[in-house]
């Protein structure tokens, strides 16, 4: 499991164009994210006091962008904890693998996207937070 730690993850500034009609932002392979896109998928409908994540992934990079509303998002390293509350369209927060990851708070019609550089691969995901701190510090 790759040693990362919460510092590794950081908000990352998105290419805004400001319209009197409304704005637009672009994300584009090689030039917004460190890491091809492969993937992106959006929660929407979270009702409200629900939590989602509660894992880990080995190898799996992510762009987390509050496309609408609010949410925030618990990163742990196993060691220490950073919470960023999302609530710009144009913010992403770059989640690097081996981290833990808990969201919350949604906001009521708030959507998560999630642009990611993988396809879905169940392997790839820790589930249990307990066998998460064992591969983090015993390997
Ligand atoms: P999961 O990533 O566990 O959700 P979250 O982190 O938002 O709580 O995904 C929930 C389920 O959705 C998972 O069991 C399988 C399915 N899923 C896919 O089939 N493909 C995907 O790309 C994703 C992200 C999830």
């Amino acid at each position: 499991m790759k040693k990362t730690t919460v510092y590794d993850c950081s908000i990352i500034e998105l290419d805004k164009h400001h319209h009197v009609k409304g704005n637009i932002t672009v994300v584009e392979n090689g030039k917004t994210v460190p890491f091809q896109v492969r993937r992106s998928y959006y929660l929407y409908d979270v009702p409200g006091g629900e939590s989602r994540g509660g894992h880990a992934h080995k190898d799996l990079k992510q762009l987390i962008i509050a496309a609408s509303g609010s949410f925030d998002v618990t990163l742990d390293d196993g060691k220490i904890k950073r919470t960023f509350k999302l609530n710009r369209p144009y913010q992403g927060l770059l989640v690097v693998p081996g981290i833990w990851r808990e969201l919350d708070d949604f906001s009521s019609g708030s959507v998560c996207l999630v642009l990611a550089s993988m396809k879905y691969e169940e392997n790839d995901y820790i589930r249990d937070y307990n066998e998460f701190l064992k591969l983090k510090f015993d390997e």
